[in-house]
């Protein structure tokens, strides 16, 4: 009977929510050769191909008291990968796309003008927020005694939920033994009345919802993904130092979608109920992290202050629009050594964030025009391919070892100048189609994303508190 109660009233708060919802030093594995002066990479072109083999990096173990990165669809995941489940270079670029326009669609942008075309994706992307492919995931440690959770990693959002038993009406298929809170010593569900529960609204985009005294939050992704459940809080090991008592996330009754078989999703967004600022007064908002190449097992995610290499920082900026996002200013981009000449006031009028969760970095459509044509020019030797998706500049370098690929890097406020690796910059399946890893936005007014694939092996640090961002390279 207690089942049935919680189970049509987890129904109910469905429907409402849906309801409401319709309205390296360029160490690169050997791989790539340069010097700081020159302006292009000599790649092997294998390198710039999935590898089927894990690496353990050369680089010695990721720092201590950090938590491991790993690409969930490359080999060096335990949970893949799995040749059911891995998704093709076209289906990630698609679902990439659903998670721009959800995040567009967030943020308010791009009202007005809007053609048929854009205002169809975008009612297909209302639905809040889309996971993507969400590339990358990160293992955690929850309840008393702790169980380990492997979750995907997003700095777009903010709550942190997994699937919960007793999974009243529905758990996907994941990796890990599903949480039993029951078997936790330490788990609470959140009252209703309580201030967290009403910080919901924020962290979902959805009011919360009440099953007898306990707080239920409901948050949908793009592509019908979805968890819905109860409110909770339970304590939280990051590392064996890095414990936090009563850490509020979603236990998920209710789980379907594009989750793979992680077991939920990590927030670290810049918004209330995020890992971030739950853990504000152990780690004073800063943390880093470092996304390897999916081949790769060297990656990491660090809060606190850490021992760093030599960082460039850039100021983070606050939008009232995106109350979730890292806002950065991004200035100028190069090409081989030489800047576009793009105004300032395209990458302003637009803004830019960073984001581990979109996969090819977007750009306003008059940088990215620009950006493509000095590729194209300098890239002019080798013999083009058809577009990849949303990848319109790609080659085919089936009949070369290795190639010359011209450098870019992005300059952002402060005049940090990032430069983007080989890896970051070709994207594909095959070796008769690597395409240039930049997309151009839709409308002038979309925002910039600086994407999971542009940051691969940079060390980035987020000092939210002191209210910048730094970059160093070779990371992992
Ligand atoms: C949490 O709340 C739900 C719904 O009221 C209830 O079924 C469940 O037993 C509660 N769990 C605990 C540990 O109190």
């Amino acid at each position: 009977m207690a089942t049935q109660i919680s189970l049509s009233f987890l129904f109910y708060a469905f429907l409402v929510v849906s309801l409401f919802l319709l309205s390296k030093g360029y160490a690169l594995g050997g791989g790539e050769r340069e010097t700081l002066e020159s302006h292009s990479h000599t790649v092997e072109t294998s390198s710039l191909l999935p590898a089927s083999v894990c690496s353990h990096s050369t680089k010695g173990d990721r720092k201590r008291g950090s938590l491991k990165v790993v690409h969930k669809h490359g080999p060096c995941s335990h949970l893949g990968p799995d040749r059911y489940t891995t998704p093709t270079a076209t289906q990630i670029l698609t679902r990439d796309q659903s998670r721009v326009n959800s995040i567009q669609y967030r943020l308010g942008f791009n009202s007005g003008q809007n053609n048929l075309q854009d205002s169809l994706a975008k009612i297909s992307a209302k639905s809040g927020r889309s996971i993507g492919s969400g590339n990358y995931i990160v293992t955690i440690g929850l309840g008393t005694p702790k169980k380990d959770l492997s979750l995907i990693f997003d700095t777009g959002s903010d709550l942190t939920w997994t699937q919960c038993q007793p999974c009243v009406k529905s758990c996907y298929d994941q990796q890990e033994p599903i949480l039993d809170p029951s078997l936790s010593s330490t788990y609470k569900n959140v009252s209703c009345k309580s201030i967290q529960c009403n910080k919901l609204s924020s962290a979902t985009g959805n009011q919360p919802g009440c099953s007898i005294t306990t707080c239920i939050y409901g948050i949908q992704y793009g592509d019908s993904s979805f968890s819905v459940g109860y409110f909770g809080a339970d304590t939280l090991t990051l590392t064996p130092e890095g414990i936090l008592h009563g850490f509020y996330f979603g236990c998920g009754q209710n789980n379907q979608g594009l989750f793979g078989k992680t077991a939920g999703l990590l927030g670290l967004g810049r918004d209330q109920l995020s890992v971030v600022s739950q853990t504000a007064s152990k780690y004073g908002k800063y943390f880093s992290y470092c996304l390897p190449t999916p081949s790769s097992s060297s990656g990491y995610l660090n809060f606190g202050k850490g021992g760093s290499s030599a960082l460039k920082f850039t100021p983070i900026l606050t939008d009232s629009r995106g109350p979730s996002f890292y806002f950065i200013d991004l200035v100028a981009i190069k090409v081989g050594g030489q800047t576009l000449s793009i105004s300032h006031s395209v990458f302003q009028t637009a803004g830019t964030i960073i984001d581990s969760g979109t996969v090819i970095t977007r750009l306003p459509p008059a940088a990215y025009s620009a950006l493509r044509a000095a590729f194209r020019q300098q890239m002019s030797k080798y013999p083009m391919a058809a577009a990849l998706s949303i990848l319109d500049t790609c080659y085919d370098l089936s009949k070369y070892d290795t190639v010359q690929v011209p450098t870019i890097s992005f300059v952002f406020g402060g005049s940090t100048e990032v430069r983007i690796v080989a890896i970051g910059i070709l994207y594909g399946g095959s070796p008769s189609q690597l395409c240039l890893a930049f997309a151009g936005n839709g409308d002038a007014s979309d925002v910039g994303i600086l994407g999971n694939v542009q940051q691969q092996t940079l060390e980035v640090v987020y000092d939210v508190a002191g209210g910048k961002l730094g970059f160093g390279t070779g990371g992992c």
